[in-house]
């Protein structure tokens, strides 16, 4: 099967499921998430990014354990390693680095954890809290960290129920143009 129709029809079938205790579905955020990144004047790398970055809540089967037992399944590195076979680091980077990116802006930016949803706060306690200075600093250095600075701010907004967006069809443009198989 073509691998990127592989991946939309894993969005749009399994996305229909709750964004973990969030008030939207999977596919919804996904969808909300890459809308800002695009209205932001994003790169297709960065809008494709912003549409897969929790893909690994998808593609791990044991998602369900880590949602009961509220075990960290780490899915920004399940969703990376994934998505690796079909993309550059460009896209996959600001997905592994999305969750850090969470812990560096409780770091470094005053009003950020205010702003976090009651489920973004308990998940963050999971995920090991906010950097302290000599870990935001390490995680700022790191190549496409700015670009999951970025993306954090998108995924921290698209929560809204019932949000018109643009379509999983209109961001297949977007996925096409940075699509690489490294699958010899
Ligand atoms: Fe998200």
């Amino acid at each position: 099967m073509d691998p990127i129709a592989d991946i939309i029809e894993t969005l749009s079938s399994l996305g229909e499921q709750r964004y973990g205790k969030e008030n939207v579905s999977q596919l919804a955020h996904a969808l909300q998430c890459a809308t800002l990144a695009e209205e932001d004047g994003a790169t297709s790398a960065l809008i494709t990014a912003s549409l897969l970055h929790d893909m690994g809540h998808l593609v791990d089967k044991r998602f369900e354990v880590g949602q009961k037992s509220e075990i960290d399944r780490h899915h920004e590195n399940i969703g990376a390693a994934y998505l690796s076979a079909w993309f550059p680091p460009d896209v996959t980077d600001p997905i592994r680095l999305h969750v850090p990116a969470k812990r560096y802006l409780c770091a470094t930016e005053d009003g950020y954890f205010d702003d976090l949803s009651d489920a973004s706060v308990r998940s963050l306690k999971l995920q090991g809290g906010a950097f302290d200075k000599a870990e935001a600093d390490a995680f700022i250095s790191q190549p496409h960290a700015k670009d999951a600075v970025r993306l954090r701010r998108w995924d921290d907004l698209a929560k809204v129920p019932d949000l018109a967006t643009l379509s999983l069809e209109h961001f297949r443009t977007h996925i096409d143009q940075v699509f690489v198989s490294t699958r010899a």
